[in-house]
């Protein structure tokens, strides 16, 4: 097992999903919301959001994939898409991990966009903001960091490290 050093551990992550539970709480009160969660890495902090969303919350699924080496080349591939009456007409949060490059949360945006719901936010919870090159933001982002390879809390290394309860980076 490679050595991880810790970014965030599992109380800073939990006080930071407590913070934008209650954000978007206080945006949507009593109207109903469709979160919208990415496979796989987003999972974890998902079910993290929606125990701590006071409010009415309705949840999906979506999987994509990015052609990958090291770095994300933009080509994105829908694995399992969404229903679109599940999201026509409603409130809508995508939810994301991280944004790296932007393409990912680029593609999904558009593709949610398409389906026409009622109004449509993004919530990740981490944000490589220096890496960007698709010029998008994220609506609401738990953590901006650095130039760093994380995994933990969803987010893998060769699908490796999802299970590990922080945020961490691999020691070369
Ligand atoms: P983007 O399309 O370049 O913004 O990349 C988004 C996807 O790349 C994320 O949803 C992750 O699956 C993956 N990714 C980007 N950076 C990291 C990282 O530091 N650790 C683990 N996965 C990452
Ligand atoms: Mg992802």
């Amino acid at each position: 097992m490679d050595k991880i050093n810790v970014l965030y551990n599992e109380e800073e992550i939990d006080k930071r999903v407590r913070e934008l539970a209650n954000e978007l709480h206080s945006k949507y009160g009593d109207e109903e919301v469709v979160f919208v969660s990415t496979l796989k890495g987003a999972v974890f902090f998902t079910c993290d959001l929606l125990k701590r969303y006071p409010g009415d919350a309705r949840l999906e699924f979506l999987r994509v994939s990015s052609y990958e080496g090291e770095s994300s080349t933009g080509k994105i591939n829908l694995k399992l898409p969404l229903n679109a009456e599940k999201i026509n007409g409603k409130h809508v949060v995508i939810v994301e991990d991280i944004v790296d490059t932007g393409y990912t949360l680029d593609y999904i945006t558009k593709y949610v966009r398409d389906m026409h719901p009622k109004s449509l936010v993004t919530c990740t919870l981490l944000d490589k903001k220096a890496r960007r090159v698709v010029e998008i933001d994220p609506t609401y982002s738990g953590f901006v960091i650095e130039d760093l390879f994380v995994v933990g809390y969803g987010l893998d290394y060769d699908q490796k490290y999802r299970n590990l309860p922080f945020i961490g980076v691999v020691v070369k």
